[in-house]
């Protein structure tokens, strides 16, 4: 018997890395993501693309094995098949994360339950990430828009947003960029020197995104997009900005973007995202000048 599963990519619209310390972030699945399937072996298998070699490589079989180990190590080969592309800040170790977390428990005959998805996807996350703060995989577990809050000892606070107005979003790349670990654990050591002025850096990230929140839900597109302007600028004053993604952040606003920003961890490359009223037009000019993107929405909310 097969197993197969789909898991969306994500982009944090507001509050990374302040999200980390506690704050609010806000974010939501992206059309595209990555698909696993599992059939029948002799013991849990997982079939790693070739294209993923070293580090990653070792990374992604440790964390396989520690989620089979968990969900009772049913006897499948895992293979993937993504559509993200990786370390852009686009949540792909997320995706593959509850992917697999899906197909292992299917194949395990345990009921893949949002709650039992999310567990295992964290223990995965966590070989790939170290601490991670759980929005990444919570949103893709949950395939919707999320206003996501960790919490001290306790399960994050979790909300899914029913936006009245559907979020058009130009995702765009910045090149590579360090992977997500490096550039917290870097921050991670400015904040440890620099405490009181870092702590209001994010309280002041954490507003923005409450803000923001609201915006989504009053359906204020405009104010939305401030915010994120907001949050970049706090997020150049973290010190997470290159002058490769702050020039494509222009070049989104210059099109007509009513926000843009990084998402995701950011550092010297990575995605940057536009909100826009109509996508297409922007996504036609950044190919022209030979930047890769695509454009990807957030559904509004169906009324009932
Ligand atoms: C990475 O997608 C988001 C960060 O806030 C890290 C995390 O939340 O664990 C940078």
């Amino acid at each position: 018997m097969e197993h197969r599963s789909f898991a969306p990519g994500k982009v944090i619209l507001l509050g990374e890395h302040a999200v980390v310390y506690g704050h609010p972030a806000l974010a939501g699945p992206l059309q595209w993501g990555v698909r696993a399937r599992a059939k029948g072996a002799r013991r849990p298998k997982l079939e790693v693309p070739p294209s993923l070699r070293g580090a990653s490589r070792t990374a992604l079989l440790e964390a396989f094995d520690r989620a089979a180990a968990a969900a009772g190590s049913p006897k499948v080969s895992v293979s993937l098949e993504s559509q993200l592309p990786v370390s852009m800040g686009l949540g792909s170790s997320a995706a593959v994360s509850v992917a697999i977390a899906r197909v292992l428990l299917d194949a395990a005959g345990r009921p893949a339950t949002v709650a039992a998805v999310t567990q295992l996807a964290a223990e995965m996350e966590r070989e790939f990430h170290g601490t991670p703060s759980g929005v990444d995989h919570t949103c893709v577990a949950r395939g919707e828009l999320i206003a996501f809050r960790r919490r001290e000892e306790r399960s994050p606070h979790v909300r899914a947003l029913a936006s009245p107005r559907a979020l058009e979003l130009v995702v765009a790349f910045a090149g590579e960029r360090p992977p997500t670990r490096r550039t917290v654990e870097a921050l991670r050591l400015r904040q440890g020197r620099w405490g009181a002025r870092y702590r209001r850096l994010f309280e002041q990230i954490g507003a923005v995104a409450t803000e923001g929140i609201a915006a989504v839900e009053a359906g204020d597109v405009e104010a939305l997009g401030d915010a994120m302007n907001v949050n970049h600028g706090l997020l150049a004053a973290l010190g997470l900005t290159s002058p490769a993604i702050d020039g494509l952040v222009h070049v989104l606003r210059g099109y007509g973007a009513l926000g843009a920003k990084l998402t995701g961890a950011g550092g010297d490359g990575g995605a940057v995202i536009g909100l826009f009223a109509e996508p297409a037009a922007a996504v036609r000019r950044l190919r022209r000048l030979g930047v890769a993107c695509f454009a990807s929405q957030l559904p509004a909310a169906r009324k009932t």
